[in-house]
Parts: structure tokens; C-alpha cells; sequence
């Protein structure tokens, strides 16, 4: 049933409400993301990172993960002005260069000492945001409490920046299961090979703990279930099991020629 390529231009003209959202709506709408098709409608699927604010994405090498996160960085910049999102690219094989410019751009990483710098950076930024004894239950709801952007730290192949010895994302960890409160995002990308033994690395088992959603694309069934009950198999580019809370569906990925 689905296509072998949907434009990301046909996927957005599909979308209800419109596109983009006006970068005046609440951040709640800002932050939703239009990735693809799904099998049952056909219809545009949307991840909403004010509800769930990671990704894992899992594949082998051509299965569409950078072409992906192309897009998801290309939507946040759209709906969002570089005050109210801003991304954080760790991209060591550097094939995420020149996708997100000017005000959006938080940093570009393409290894470990400059992607550690950053991260040790944000910890600080993150640790401030922490709700205090004194916050409320009203400044916790409308996030009052503190003032800045939205942080999106996106790393396209993850097994590069795990597998150097100390991992640059490690400062990070203890700030994931507060991330909604304090606007963190973390979205990696990852090889689907070796996948099922990097399940237990810490970074990956935090976002799995936190029930965090995932696209499992195509890899060999061998790796088992990567994301909830969802296993790799040999799948077309841009195609991939999306799991979230509410169940699995499959998707074929918006494709979005690159500039
Ligand atoms: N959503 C998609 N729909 C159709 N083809 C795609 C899609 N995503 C990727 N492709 C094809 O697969 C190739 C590899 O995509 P890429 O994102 O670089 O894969 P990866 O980063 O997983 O190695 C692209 O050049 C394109 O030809
Ligand atoms: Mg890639």
C-alpha cells in the first residue's frame, strides 16, 4: 500500500491545520512534526515532541535515517523562529552539514571533543532549569520558571559517538527523564547492526526506560526487537516500524529532496 517515495511537500499539503504552524502558536504546536505517511490512511503522521520529546531511529546504512533527520530539522526550523528551537548536530560522518544555518544552529559537531564541549555546556543550561522547591504547580504546567529555546541535540550515527571511548552524550543522561520540563530533546540515529547489543549502553536504555518512541527500519531481523516489540527487517528507503505508546504502525518517511 505505501509508496516507495512520498514528497515531503505532498506530506504537508495533507496535513489538517496547515503548514507550517505560525511560529505564534503555543509551543505545544510548534513542536509537532510531520515525518511521514502511515500504512492504514495513508495518512501524514505526526511526532509530537511536546508529548514525547525523544526519538530513537534504528538502520542500516541507505534505509533514509539522515535524509529523516533532514526533514525533522527542517520542520522545527519552519515552525519555529531560532529563539523558540534551537538544534544541537552531532554528525561525525558530516553528512548533516549545512542543514540547519544561522539562528536555529546551536552548534555543529563533527567528533567527540567538540560534541563533548557542547554537551558539558547544556548540562549547565539544563541544570538551571530545574524546577526548585518553590516552583509551583502552575509554573510547572506553563514552564515559567525559566526562559530560552527549546533544545534539540540530534546525533545522526549514534554508533560512531558511543563507540569513542568516553561518550560526548554522557553529561546529558540524568537531564532525560525531566526533558519535558526543561526543553531538552535528544534524537539519535543509529546502525541497525550491533543494534541489539547497544541496547544496554546507557544512553539507549535511558531513552528506552523513558518508553521513548522509535522508527525501526530496515536491518536484519537478527537484532531482534529494538524498539518495543518492533524488529528490523529488510525494508525499501524511507520505510520503517514506528513505535509509539499507542501502538506500531508502518511508515514510509517524507523524502525531501536535498539543497
Ligand atoms: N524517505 C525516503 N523515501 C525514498 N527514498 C529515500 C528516503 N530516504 C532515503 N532515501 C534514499 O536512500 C538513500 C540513503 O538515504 P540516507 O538518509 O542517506 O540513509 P542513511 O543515512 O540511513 O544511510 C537516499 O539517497 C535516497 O536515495
Ligand atoms: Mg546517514
Amino acid at each position: 500500500m505505501l509508496p516507495e517515495e512520498i514528497d515531503r511537500a505532498a506530506v504537508l499539503a495533507a496535513l489538517p491545520d496547515g503548514w507550517p504552524v505560525p511560529i505564534s502558536a503555543p509551543v505545544a504546536q510548534r513542536l509537532c512534526v510531520p515525518i511521514g505517511i502511515d500504512e492504514a490512511e495513508l495518512a501524514p503522521v505526526v511526532l509530537d515532541f511536546a508529548d514525547s520529546p525523544h526519538l530513537l531511529v534504528f538502520g542500516d546504512s541507505g534505509c533514509g535515517k539522515t535524509a529523516l533527520l533532514r526533514g525533522i530539522c527542517r520542520s522545527l526550523m519552519e515552525s519555529n523562529t531560532g529563539a523558540q528551537a534551537r538544534i544541537i548536530v552531532g554528525d561525525y560522518r558530516r553528512t548533516m552539514l549545512g542543514v540547519v544555518e544561522g539562528d536555529h544552529l546551536g552548534g555543529y559537531a563533527p567528533g567527540a571533543s567538540v560534541l563533548s564541549a557542547m554537551t558539558t555546556e547544556l548540562a549547565g543550561i539544563f541544570e538551571r532549569r530545574l524546577p526548585g522547591a518553590d516552583t509551583t504547580q502552575q509554573q510547572l504546567r506553563d514552564r515559567s520558571w525559566w526562559a530560552g529555546p527549546e533544545v534539540f541535540v540530534i546525533v545522526d550515527d549514534y554508533d560512531l559517538v558511543a563507540s569513542s571511548g568516553q561518550n560526548p552524550l554522557t553529561p546529558l543522561l540524568d537531564y532525560l527523564p525531566q526533558a519535558k520540563d526543561i526543553g531538552l530533546h535528544l534524537i539519535i540515529a543509529r546502525r541497525a547492526g550491533g543494534a541489539g547489543r547497544a541496547l544496554y549502553e546507557p544512553v539507549i536504555a535511558r531513552l528506552r526506560e523513558l518508553s521513548t518512541p522509535g522508527l525501526v527500519m530496515s536491518g536484519s531481523r537478527d537484532e531482534g526487537a529494538l524498539v518495543g516489540t518492533a524488529r528490523p527487517g529488510p525494508m525499501p528507503p524511507g520505510r520503517g516500524i514506528l513505535v509509539r505508546r499507542n501502538g506500531n504502525e508502518l511508515v514510509q518517511t517524507a523524502w525531501l529532496q536535498q539543497s
